[in-house]
């Protein structure tokens, strides 16, 4: 996720793109530049990394004029955080500008393609090969160059472009990431987020995939005739996507990062998936005999299912830990050890150290990560980015499931370099598809499940139960219970009850219980009667059709049938919304839980 603004009119064009990208820094914020078009002059560009302010620091002080130009804010994905990655790109002759939002997945295919043609790269970046295909079809017309490319990438982009050599118009076009045009009557222009432009103009028409719009001084024009729309939200909501908290924007999310998890890794046809980040070490790999997953919070939870699923579909022993504990043990690792270390911000301070520990005995160190060019990335010999965009909300949310949906592709692909059968490659990789739907489908039970928390509004303390690879996901429930409601919440494995817990249990003690049909499900409905026998509440998280777990439970939700191995993916959803809102009805300021911060870089 990154932020795109342009302009076209009669103002100083620099302001307006600046003013702009601080509203979209959200989407984006490890570096940022503005190319700015005046008519006299060529064209500047200007780019810097980190955040918005370098720029800024860099721009100071100099005489930039003209009325057209482009802004991004970059989310690093391909290609690691510098100033030659930062947008925008031009190509060989530097008269094109382009910025763009998504992924190529075809990028490495057109690059090597368009250098045996004679273009030369100065960027790591997908995005780059947009800008060397445009000047390699442009003839005179920019719309129709971008016309011609779209044919050719695949992926996802929202992007916007300028050239020297039609100068006086942007051309936009999109495809799965959203652009945003701003009309107004005498001044045009393009964004990725409403944010950008809503000081300057309410008017906005929204484009669709597949369409290309030109704006040009006094008109502009779009393949299809289509309907201007007024927006409502205030500046603050529209940073927020119009929902009332990030945290809800980016549960809103989660079909979104799991499909940007996957996207172009999957490879249907050979059951197995292509991780790049994995090649250089993909021999060491295929020796390794046993795993170690380490993490902390949320993300250590997502390690715990990825124990499960290692083992059980994978083959590999596998041990999990938490940063704060691994570092101070003495574990015992050899050379075919794999040390796996999973964070968001690839920033907190334990895991960090528990990496640096197995680097200096010489264990091989792999990372999950979301921010590129973080310190995990950089420090780990090899890795996997979740691409989950950036998660603002402090209590994580999307990031969780990038981490599932990877530890999945992982499981696949240490799988089929051992004993996993072409047809179990091949049914993992095609339920992984799946997923994104399955999950907008659990969304679309938001309402159900908010009039659910109204109903449990007033209880202090909650159970939250589950088994095998839903055990984790009753931890993770109970921490995201806690930290936005400020509720008591356990999470413990259905087995465990009786064990010593099942003594507070009673009429004012719920239980959450994670009981999709699968192989642990009749020892979940065991665990659910202890509960009703003591008079408990239970709220259960089952798999649509089971109606008859109706009679055994006061309430619930409903997730889609998927493998057992991926229910995880789908049942954490209803409990991320469940202490959402929560959270509301105590009305606490929930993207910034008292206490708490998003990372995490003390020990
Ligand atoms: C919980 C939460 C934390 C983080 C933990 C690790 O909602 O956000 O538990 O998961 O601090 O952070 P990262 O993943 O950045 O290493």
């Amino acid at each position: 996720m990154c932020g795109i603004v342009g302009y076209i009119g009669q103002k100083n064009v620099l302001p307006i793109l600046i003013e702009g990208l601080r509203r979209e820094t959200y989407r984006g914020y490890d570096s940022a530049g503005v190319v700015v078009f005046n008519e006299k002059a060529d064209p500047v560009c200007v780019k810097a990394i980190g955040k918005l302010e370098n720029l800024e620091g860099k721009l100071n002080n100099r005489q930039i004029e003209g009325v057209l130009g482009l802004g991004h804010c970059r989310w690093a994905t391909t290609g690691g955080v510098t100033e030659a990655n930062a947008h925008p790109h031009w190509d060989c002759q530097r008269n094109i500008f382009l910025v763009h939002n998504g992924i190529i997945e075809n990028y490495k295919e057109l690059k090597e393609k368009l250098g045996k043609e004679g273009h030369r790269f100065s960027s790591e970046t997908d995005t780059e090969v947009l800008c060397h295909l445009i000047e390699k079809y442009f003839q005179g017309n920019l719309e129709e160059a971008v016309r011609r490319i779209i044919k050719e990438v695949r992926g996802t982009y929202g992007l916007a472009v300028i050239s020297k050599n039609d100068p006086q118009k942007i051309v936009t076009a999109r495809l799965s990431s959203p652009i945003i045009l701003g009309i107004n009557s005498n001044e045009f222009l393009v964004a990725s987020d409403p944010a950008a432009i809503l000081t300057r103009t309410r008017q906005v028409i929204n484009l669709d995939d597949n369409e290309i719009a030109v704006l040009k001084p006094g008109n502009f024009f779009i393949l299809k005739e289509k309907p201007l729309t007024q927006i409502e939200w205030t500046l603050e909501e529209a940073e927020r996507g119009g929902y009332p908290h990030f945290m809800l924007k980016e549960i809103m999310e989660e079909p979104e990062a799991i499909e940007n998890a996957i996207k172009g890794r999957l490879i249907p046809e050979e059951g197995t998936v292509k991780l790049g980040g994995l090649q250089s070490v993909s021999e060491r790999l295929r020796k390794v005999n046993n795993a170690i997953l380490v993490a902390c919070g949320t993300a250590h939870y997502a390690a715990m299912v990825g124990e499960y699923m290692f083992e059980e579909y994978a083959g590999i022993p596998t041990k999990t830990d938490i940063g704060s504990e691994f570092r101070y043990r003495k574990p015992i690792v050899n050379e075919k050890t794999a040390s796996i270390f999973i964070s968001q911000s690839g920033e907190t301070a334990d895991t960090l150290a528990a990496l640096r520990e197995m680097k200096e005995k010489g264990v091989l160190t792999l990372g999950i990560t979301n921010v590129v060019g973080s310190s995990q990335a950089r420090e780990t010999d090899a890795g996997v980015y979740t691409r989950s965009g950036p998660e603002i909300a402090v209590a994580s949310t999307k990031a969780f499931l990038g981490q599932l949906a990877t530890l999945a592709m992982l499981t696949v692909y240490l799988g089929r370099q051992r004993d996993m059968a072409l047809v179990m490659g091949k049914r993992i990789v095609s339920e992984l598809s799946n997923l994104p739907e399955l999950t907008k489908e659990i969304l679309k039970s938001a309402p159900e499940i908010a009039k659910i928390a109204k109903k449990y509004k007033d209880f202090e303390n909650f159970w939250f139960i589950g088994r095998k690879y839903n055990y984790p996901i009753a931890l993770e429930g109970a921490l995201k219970l806690k930290e936005v409601s400020y509720l008591h919440a356990e999470g413990i494995g259905g087995g465990e009850l009786k064990h010593g817990f099942l003594a507070l249990v009673d009429e004012d003690f719920p239980t959450i219980a994670i009981c999709p049909s699968d192989s642990v499900y009749d020892k979940m409905i065991s665990n659910i009667e202890e509960v009703k026998a003591r008079k408990g509440k239970v709220i259960a998280i089952a798999t649509k059709g089971n109606e008859k777990i109706k009679e055994l439970v006061d309430d619930v939700i409903y997730i889609p049938k998927t493998l057992e191995m991926l229910t995880p993916l789908l049942s954490v959803i209803p409990l991320h919304l469940f202490a959402y809102y929560m959270a509301v009805l105590h009305g606490h300021d929930i993207d910034k839980p008292r206490n708490l911060a998003k990372s995490v870089t003390v020990e």
